[in-house]
């Protein structure tokens, strides 16, 4: 195990009837709010109007920004930056998935940077301050309710970029708030929650025995509860246990003390720049082709993710096909659930592969398990066309 130091300041508020929690939490924050929040999933829901009684009921002045794409936009966060600038925001309060919370880090942080936001995910400059953050997550995926990141796509050149900007103060998470969210998001959800746990999982470094039960724990969890959910939207235990597991899969439990790889998500990300794809689902199709790519740097490794998560009796077996046999069980998994199989399934062609090849190594090289160069990333996605 690596050294590292571990911290994260977000207050978690999880359950059933939560958001009355929020009226304290404006107390401390101040009244002058701008209310961030998507298409328009919290008006037919009606959390929209609970919230908006709440801030009544407690004296507050509401500016609104409504509709953030999925896939949030940096004209988006600009504007938001623009409101906070005009009308003295105290406190971002973001209600949404991972898309509306990615926005609203992005305006927390703009808003108090002289320069243009934008900075921070080039890489050009960190943030060393922001507004406080508010969040009310709707949609079991992401985790950004609990950590510092944000992905906000820049339109007009095409990049889809993370970067590290603000941890949320405090998120309100009532497993209720999520039995709305459709079949095909809440399997977006789901594929992205493991995807996350694979990042981290798939390493070189040893003795990590924690980390390791931790991990797997997390994946057997979300694939015990995610045709629960499917069969029941409204199963609040497998509803709840799918948005904790979200959680716990990207608020920084998972990489301590070990070397983590994120190239899956570099090239999902340059996918969806260009298509704005749905980032689950790219996921999902992707994740496959690099671990058959990939496997043969740690097949030991292979071999512990196919017995301990998808119990693959490795009796008269090499490793080698216990490994492979564990990759066939995720598929399997994913077609079980409807995820996306292949880049086709989204009318993605091989028209813009070198494209994506460069788009998915901005800054050179990618991943740890296994370095990944521009033209290996060209052959992960060619195999998953
Ligand atoms: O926009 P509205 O109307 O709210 O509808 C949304 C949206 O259409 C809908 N939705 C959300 N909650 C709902 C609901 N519909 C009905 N009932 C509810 N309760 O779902 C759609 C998708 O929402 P979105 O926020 O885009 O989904 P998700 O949470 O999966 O976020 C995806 C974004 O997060 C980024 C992705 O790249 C993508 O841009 N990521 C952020 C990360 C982070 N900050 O740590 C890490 C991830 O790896 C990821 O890259
Ligand atoms: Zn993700």
């Amino acid at each position: 195990m690596n050294n590292f130091t571990y911290h994260n300041p977000t207050e978690l508020i999880f359950g059933r009837g939560t958001l009355e929690h929020l009226a304290t939490k404006l107390e401390r924050y101040g009244k002058n709010i701008l209310l961030v929040y998507g298409g328009g999933s919290i008006k037919r829901t009606g959390l929209y109007d609970k919230i908006i009684h709440i801030l009544r009921a407690e004296g507050c002045q509401v500016t609104e920004l409504p509709g953030v794409e999925p896939n949030p936009r940096l004209s988006t966060v600009r504007k938001g930056i623009e409101l906070c600038r005009t009308n003295q925001i105290s406190l971002v309060l973001a209600v949404g998935g991972g898309s509306v919370i990615d926005a609203a880090k992005g305006i927390a942080v703009g808003a108090v940077y002289d320069g243009d936001v934008w900075d921070f995910y080039l890489r050009k400059a960190v943030p060393n301050t922001a507004l406080p953050l508010g969040t009310v997550l709707t949609l079991a995926a992401t985790g950004s309710e609990m950590n510092r990141s944000s992905v906000v796509t820049n339109w007009e050149t095409q990049q889809k970029h993370g970067a590290s900007t603000t941890f949320p103060a405090f998120s309100i998470l009532d497993p209720e708030h999520t039995f709305s969210v459709p079949k095909d998001q809440t399997i977006y959800g789901i594929c992205d929650i493991l995807s996350h746990v694979f990042e981290q999982y798939f390493t070189h470094t040893t003795e990590i025995p924690l980390q390791s039960r931790i991990a797997e724990s997390i994946m057997k969890t979300v694939i015990e509860n995610a045709e629960l959910v499917l069969a029941n939207p409204e199963d609040y235990d497998a509803r709840a246990n799918l948005l904790y597991a979200g959680t716990m899969a990207l608020n920084g439990t998972l990489p301590v003390g070990v070397v983590t790889d994120w190239a899956t998500h570099a090239i999902e990300h340059a996918v969806s720049a260009i298509y704005d794809i749905p980032h689950g689902g790219g996921l999902a199709i992707i994740f496959p082709n690099w671990m058959k790519y990939v496997y043969k740097e740690n097949v030991g490794r292979f071999v512990r993710f196919a017995t301990e998560v998808w119990d693959v009796n490795p009796a008269d077996k090499t490793e080698e096909e216990v490994a492979l046999e564990g990759i066939s069980r995720l598929e399997e998994f994913f077609i079980r659930i409807g995820a996306p199989r292949r880049l086709a399934d989204y009318q993605i062609g091989d028209e813009h592969l070198d494209s994506m090849a460069v788009k998915g190594t901005p800054y050179g090289p990618i991943g740890n398990f296994k370095v990944l160069e521009k033209e290996d990333v060209r052959e992960i996605l060619r195999m998953s066309l």
